[in-house]
């Protein structure tokens, strides 16, 4: 129970990674809000979901204030909700550029600068941001998606430093996962995911469960050292 009595909000937790995350926390004794653009079923009573969309600054403010109101406090944040619009550079509109940075990077800037600074007066949090191998590599026709996950691992570890410079252990780390076989992948043709397998040292695409536990690990006390971090989870990329 590396969680118990730990609530934690996972944005995008309808599904994929962020499902995966909220259902390998509340194994672990957290009770977990799950947001998504709609609400979603969960077997586990200890998952309570709520719809938001992460790009909807004056919304996000409202939803964490109610959840204050009902929870008593976050003890952990996953900015996690992501989507990709892939085109090469020359000619990706402005829609396709703004849409990726407002969800990915914003998104994550809406919920965090209500609950950092929350977490702070509280004593103390885990934040951590889910980024990408694409934000750390880029990647030909993913320059809106890899800027925010680049964005992503910048704001993360300006985090760190803005919650934890009156000495309260707010810890913000970010992870950047490899390819994981979830539906942001579903339009990505087979050939380049057995390619994307053979780039990386252990020879496959990894599993959602392997990302939802590097994020337990940091959201967890285990973690209590570990802050402005970036943790890659990709089976060893080559890239
Ligand atoms: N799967 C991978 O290979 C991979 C690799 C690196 C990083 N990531 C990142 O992991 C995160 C999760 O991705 P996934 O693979 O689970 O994809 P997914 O498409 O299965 O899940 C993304 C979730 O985010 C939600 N979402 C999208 N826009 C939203 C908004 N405006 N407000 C609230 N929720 C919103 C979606 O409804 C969905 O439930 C993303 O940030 C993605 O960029 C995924």
């Amino acid at each position: 129970m590396r969680l118990k009595d730990k609530i934690a909000l996972v944005t995008g937790g309808a599904q994929g990674l962020g499902r995966a995350m909220a259902e390998r926390f509340a194994e672990e004794g957290a009770t977990v809000i799950a947001v998504d653009l709609k609400e979603a079923s969960f077997d586990s009573d200890a998952i309570h979901s709520r719809a938001l969309d992460v790009t909807d600054s004056e919304a996000a403010g409202r939803l964490v204030e109610e959840l204050y109101n009902e929870f008593g406090r976050l003890d952990v944040l996953v900015n996690n909700a992501g989507i990709t619009q892939d085109g090469m550079t020359k000619k990706m509109s402005d829609e396709q550029w703004g849409k990726v940075i407002e969800v990915n990077l914003t998104g994550a800037f809406n919920l965090t600068r209500h609950i950092g600074p929350r977490m702070e007066k509280d004593g103390g949090g885990a934040i951590i941001n889910i980024s990408s191998v694409v934000g750390e590599y880029g990647n030909i026709g993913q320059a809106n998606y890899a800027a925010s996950k680049a964005g992503l691992i910048g704001a993360g570890k300006t985090w760190a430093k803005e919650f934890s410079r009156k000495g309260v252990p707010v810890r913000v780390n970010t992870i950047a996962p490899g390819y994981i076989m979830t539906d942001i992948l579903k339009t990505v043709p087979q050939d380049l995911l057995d390619k994307f397998a053979g780039m990386t040292m252990l020879g496959r695409l990894g599993e959602p469960k392997e990302i939802a536990d590097a994020a337990l690990f940091l959201a967890s006390d285990e973690a209590s050292y570990i802050t402005g971090h970036t943790l890659s989870v990709n089976g060893g990329m080559r890239l």
